[in-house]
């Protein structure tokens, strides 16, 4: 037979696999997202994410030493209050669970890089996002506490801040919260392209965070857009974010691909809960090779065109990139 073209030649080997791989990652990109609670001598498993955990602030620093010597480099810290309220307020306290967590966490471990999540679904008592209005969130009354929240995180010492309220505008008044305090150096990731999404349960158990009533559909997005998605994302970097998040990232690749396609600033991706309790409960069953899934996913998510990854997984990822088993 004369076949010229022969695209098996470059599959003959490990060596030339490796050598003509189009997507290669770094540790240096994984985001490993945390969970920390008010209280003391606290370290719980959340059933629906086994092998994750909320530590109280005592307790963390294992954690935080366990990523160190992965070589996961950065945090993404959720906090879980004592007390919620109406507006969130411990979001924003001096002494809040993330403030706390900060400050602590930032003298052990310096050499780590804290992202923060601010948003006040895991403050308020009805479990929204923002400051209710009858049963809606309103607006741009949000907007002041998402900036007193994120200036309090960046004041307890958080290198970046990460909006995922999904409010109109709220990049922009984060932006000028911090430039007005001195604090124009301090990166915005934004949760640009968030949907309303089912793949977030597993979270919400473990932040106690799901809204008292209704959905969140008035602010985080339908999925069944994709247009809409890049409008979030050129809004969000117009506004001034530095960096552009797509969430959940599974199901949601071509969106990273088109976010990509669409932005200069660097996009990530987050392998949220729900991908991540899926696997797990599959491997408990038998039903698939954990470690082989887990390195697709991540590997598609890059593949797909993200440069920034933030999983449950993150330290799993880097033993593997060590290991060759991809990167
Ligand atoms: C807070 C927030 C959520 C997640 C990240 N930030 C929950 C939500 O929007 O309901 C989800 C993360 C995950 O599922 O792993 N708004």
């Amino acid at each position: 037979m004369d076949q010229i073209v022969r695209p098996r030649r470059l599959r003959g080997g490990e060596t030339i696999r490796k050598m003509v791989r189009e997507t290669r990652m770094d540790k240096s990109s994984l985001i490993y997202p945390m969970f920390v609670i008010d209280g003391v001598n606290i370290e719980e498993e959340i059933p629906s994410m086994e092998g994750q955990y909320r530590y109280s602030v005592d307790r963390m620093c294992c954690e935080l030493e366990r990523l160190v010597e992965a070589g996961v480099g950065s945090v993404m810290l959720f906090g879980i209050p004592a007390e919620k309220d109406e507006t969130g307020s411990q979001a924003y306290a001096k002494d809040g669970i993330v403030q706390r967590a900060l400050r602590e966490a930032k003298a052990r471990f310096p050499e780590l890089y804290y992202i923060t999540d601010v948003c006040m679904c895991e403050y308020t008592s009805h479990g929204h996002c923002g400051i209710l209005k009858g049963h809606d969130v309103e607006n741009d009354q949000t907007l002041a506490y998402l900036s007193r929240i994120a200036l309090s995180h960046v004041e307890a010492g958080a290198d970046m801040v990460a909006p995922s309220d999904m409010m109109d505008g709220r990049v922009q008044a984060i932006r000028r919260e911090l430039d007005g305090s001195g604090f124009k150096e301090i990166p915005i990731m934004s949760y640009a392209v968030k949907y309303a999404s089912a793949f977030y349960g597993p979270f919400r158990d473990a932040a106690g965070s799901a809204p008292a009533f209704g959905d969140r559909k008035s602010y985080q997005m339908d999925f069944h857009n994709s247009r809409e998605g890049i409008r979030e994302a050129l809004l969000d970097v117009k506004e001034g974010a530095d960096i552009i998040m797509v969430k959940p990232a599974l199901s949601y690749l071509d969106m990273v691909t088109k976010v990509r396609d669409h932005v200069q600033v660097p996009v990530a991706a987050y392998s949220v809960s729900g991908e991540y309790a899926m696997v797990k409960a599959a491997a408990a069953k038998g039903w698939i090779e954990e470690e082989r899934i887990m390195c697709e996913m991540a590997v598609s998510t890059y593949r797909a065109g993200a440069g920034i990854y933030l999983t449950y997984y993150a330290k799993e990822l880097a033993k593997c990139m060590d290991e060759g088993k991809i990167g």
